[in-house]
């Protein structure tokens, strides 16, 4: 069993310096390996500016696009038409472009229920690792990149719900969100997000002041109980901090 360490905070100016710093750590990782590599993404507003970065011509270069995989830790059941799908927004910002498209590993909605598209996930995430049992020394992604909800979600892992607790399956299907989008979700489980060398959680704006004061006091909501098994990064940027510990501008 490995530690879950305490996570960092790191503080950036704003959403630009947050998509800056959070390219250059998602870099960092895949320069730290000269492997195959995994990285798990993530959806909502947050990781928007970031995917835009890591499409555009300045940071391209810098991806070994044939050594990386990209999945994704959870997903709207919706087809990927739709506009809420979280890997379609991810394609359509930088992976189309770029990413051969069988190293882009989309949760299949396309399926009778969530239950059916979270089996599936979990074979596929099971057949690239080379096992059904996570071995802790060697984490399945690389990075786990992260956004925090308003109700202190993360991934589909909503406060209060079974599949918070879930230990034993890789993927979970969720029937009904807890906030908005209110669609059935497919979500990746906290032992399966914590397998992995980094996760890197994006907090940025004032609207996510409420929850973040929260969470650095301490509540116990997912977004505070996904942890790495190796290094936990809160990346928040000014307008995100409470009050008391904003500092000087
Ligand atoms: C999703 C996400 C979810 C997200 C948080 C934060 O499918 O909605 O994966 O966990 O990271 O809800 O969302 P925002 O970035 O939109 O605030």
């Amino acid at each position: 069993m490995v530690a879950a360490s305490e996570p960092k905070l790191i503080v950036v100016a704003d959403a630009e310096a947050l998509a800056q710093a959070a390219a250059e750590r998602v870099v960092a990782r895949m320069v730290a390996n000269p492997g195959s590599i995994a990285i798990c993404l993530t959806g909502g507003s947050s990781p928007k500016k970031l995917y835009q970065l890591l499409g555009s011509d300045a940071w391209r270069g810098r991806i070994p696009w044939d050594r990386v995989h990209w999945f994704i830790g959870d997903e709207r059941f919706v087809p990927e038409s739709d506009p809420l799908n979280n890997m379609a927004v991810a394609r359509a910002a930088f992976l189309d472009r770029s990413a051969p498209s069988g190293h882009i590993h989309p949760i299949p909605t396309m399926v009778e229920n969530p239950d059916e598209s979270a089996a599936a996930y979990a074979h596929a995430l099971q057949a690239f690792y080379g096992s059904d049992r996570l071995d802790p020394l060697r984490p399945l992604f690389d990075l786990v990149l992260m956004g925090a909800g308003p109700d202190g979600h993360t991934a589909s892992l909503f406060p209060g719900y079974p599949a918070i607790e879930e230990t034993t399956r890789w993927v979970v299907g969720v029937p009904k969100a807890n906030v908005a989008p209110f669609v059935p979700r497919v979500s990746l489980t906290l032992p399966v997000l914590a397998s992995c060398r980094e996760m890197l959680f994006e907090i940025s704006g004032h609207d996510k002041q409420p929850i973040l004061t929260r969470l650095l006091d301490g509540e116990t909501l997912p977004a505070n109980r996904a942890r790495s098994n190796g290094e936990t990064i809160w990346l928040v940027d000014r307008g995100a901090l409470p009050e008391g510990i904003r500092g000087p501008r």
